[in-house]
């Protein structure tokens, strides 16, 4: 499947909400575990721009599509988060962005990424970088659409259903991006089969592990995964991962949950 970055660009635009009528939050609140999920997403999508300031100095900077892609895809993931604070607001839960960035925003992948680069003694290069860079990428976003779809489902709430589910289409968006991208270079390149293996298996984490304390991952991934369909979608996640080229066998997702106490 190819991904067409032109129409992607030029259809870029934030999630709608404003039709939504979010008085209904006043009659039919969310309860305490919701919001408590809502919150974390909120942060890990205000932190994209983390991401984002530490993908400028790497290799995949250089790649035309690439940050083309990432440009909107930051701006996407930025109003995924303005929206969710909105829900949040009609709770009295305050986040702001501007507070969050002076004093929160500083982690990000390359935290993650650094000790690994490291133990490879500067391997993760060029190309190679960038074939890491996507499928991890495509990691995160299949969890975003999983995460999104499931607290729709889980919550039943008519309002929040329904802009979880059109941020979940987005997310399925930038999947479709990292996935196609992913699939590519790791086609091309056995070296960046064996780096991305290396890794996942190593580095990846839960969305949001590397920003959170892990009570509040091992509670929101509890909330969204726990139980015989958590533990479905848990393995769906790896089954898109571990068909990519090289990474057969590969089950990060189920191992990472089981780290923080989940589908244990
Ligand atoms: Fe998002
Ligand atoms: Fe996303």
């Amino acid at each position: 499947m190819a991904f067409d970055i032109d129409k992607y660009t030029e259809t870029s635009v934030s999630v709608a909400w404003k039709d939504l009528d979010f008085d209904e939050f006043e009659t039919n609140p969310l309860p305490p575990e919701t919001l408590a999920t809502l919150r974390y997403m909120c942060d890990v999508e205000y932190h994209t721009v983390c991401y984002l300031r530490d993908l400028l100095v790497t290799p995949s900077h250089k790649e035309a599509d690439v940050s083309a892609f990432m440009t909107m895809w930051n701006r996407e993931e930025f109003w995924h988060g303005e929206a969710l604070a909105a829900v949040l607001a009609k709770h009295g839960v305050t986040v702001d962005f501007d507070q969050l960035k002076a004093t929160r925003l500083k982690l990000g992948w390359k935290d993650r990424l650094d000790p690994i680069k490291q133990s490879l003694l500067g391997n993760i290069v060029g190309k190679d970088f960038i074939a890491v860079h996507m499928i991890w990428g495509a990691a995160n976003e299949w969890s975003a659409v999983a995460a999104y779809n499931r607290l729709a489902e889980l919550q039943q709430h008519p309002v929040l259903a329904e802009l979880l589910r059109r941020i979940a289409k987005q997310e399925a968006r930038h999947v479709a991006f990292y996935a196609t991208q992913a699939r590519e270079r790791l086609a091309k390149s056995k070296k960046a089969q064996v780096i991305a293996r290396f890794a996942l298996k190593n580095a990846w984490g839960p969305v949001g592990s590397s920003i959170m304390e892990p009570d509040d991952v091992t509670h929101v991934m509890g909330h969204l995964f726990a139980g015989e369909e958590g533990l479905r979608e848990i393995r769906k996640l790896d089954e898109h991962i571990s068909r990519m080229p090289g990474l057969d066998g590969l089950t990060i997702v189920e191992t990472s949950m089981k780290k923080y106490g989940v589908a244990a």
